[in-house]
C-alpha cells in the first residue's frame, strides 16, 4: 500500500510517528550545531574563571535566592541595551555553571553590573537598600558583613570546575584558602558583582 497524503490523515498512528520524526528532525537541526559553534562554547577573549572570593560570592548569590528577582541575561532588544548595556552573547558564561539567567525582575538585571557602583555602594545596599535607594523593596542582607566566609571546601570547588573546564593551574587551587582568610561574605559577594559582565564590556 502506498503512503499517500490520505492515508496519513486516516491512520493515527502514522500521523504520530511522522509527526516526531519531523519535530525531532527539526529540533536537532537547531540543537545539535550549538554544541559544536565556536560562539556558544569558547569564553568571549578576556573572560577569566571566577578567583576563589568571587566564586563564593557566587554562591553566597545562589544561597540567598538573589536570583528570585534579578536575571542576568539582557536580551538583544534596543530598550534592554541601552538601559543595560550590551546584550548578552554565550561565550560570557562558560564558566558558570550553573549559569543565573533567569527571567525574574523584581529587580534590575545584573548582567552588566560590574563597575557601574562603586565597592562601598554595594556594601551599604547590602545592608540596607533603603539607604542608597529610598524606594527600594529589596531585602537587607545584613548577616554577610557580619559571616567570615567558610573556606573549608573551596579546593574542592575549583578541582570540581577544573573537572568541568575552568582552567584552574595547581597553584591558584593550592593558594585559594589562603586568599579568602578573613574575608567576609559580603566581600565575596560585592567582589563577585564587580565582576559581572566585565569581559565583553573591557574588550569593546
Ligand atoms: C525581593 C526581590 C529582591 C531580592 C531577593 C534581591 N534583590 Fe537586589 N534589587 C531588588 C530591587 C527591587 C532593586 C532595585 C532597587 C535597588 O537598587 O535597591 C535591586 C537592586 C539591586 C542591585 C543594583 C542594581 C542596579 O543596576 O542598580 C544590586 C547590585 C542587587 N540588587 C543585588 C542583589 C543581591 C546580591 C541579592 C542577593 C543577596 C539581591 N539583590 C536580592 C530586588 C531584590
Amino acid at each position: 500500500m502506498a503512503m499517500t497524503h490520505e492515508t496519513i490523515e486516516t491512520k493515527v498512528g502514522w500521523m504520530i510517528v511522522l509527526t516526531v520524526l519531523a519535530v525531532s528532525f527539526g529540533g536537532l537541526a537547531q540543537i545539535v550545531p550549538l554544541f559544536f559553534q565556536k560562539s556558544t562554547t569558547e569564553p568571549v577573549a578576556g573572560l577569566k574563571p571566577y578567583t576563589p572570593l568571587q566564586l563564593t560570592g557566587r554562591d553566597v548569590y545562589v544561597r540567598e535566592g538573589c536570583y528570585n528577582c534579578h536575571s542576568q541575561m539582557i536580551r538583544p532588544f534596543r530598550a534592554e541595551t541601552e538601559r543595560y548595556g550590551h546584550y548578552s552573547v554565550a561565550g560570557e558564561f562558560v564558566y558558570d555553571r550553573p549559569f543565573q539567567w533567569g527571567s525574574k525582575r523584581t529587580g534590575p538585571d545584573l548582567a552588566r553590573v560590574g563597575g557601574r557602583y562603586s565597592d562601598e555602594w554595594h556594601r551599604v545596599h547590602l545592608v540596607n537598600p533603603r539607604d542608597v535607594v529610598p524606594e527600594s523593596n529589596m531585602p537587607a542582607y545584613t548577616w554577610l558583613a557580619k559571616t567570615t566566609i567558610d573556606a573549608s571546601n573551596i579546593e574542592a570547588k575549583m578541582r570540581t570546575l577544573r573537572m568541568l573546564g575552568a582552567p584552574y593551574t595547581d597553584a591558584e587551587i593550592a593558594k585559594a584558602g589562603a586568599e579568602l582568610a578573613g574575608k567576609t561574605e559580603e566581600d565575596a559577594v560585592v567582589a563577585y558583582l564587580q565582576n559581572l559582565g566585565t569581559a565583553l564590556k573591557n574588550a569593546r
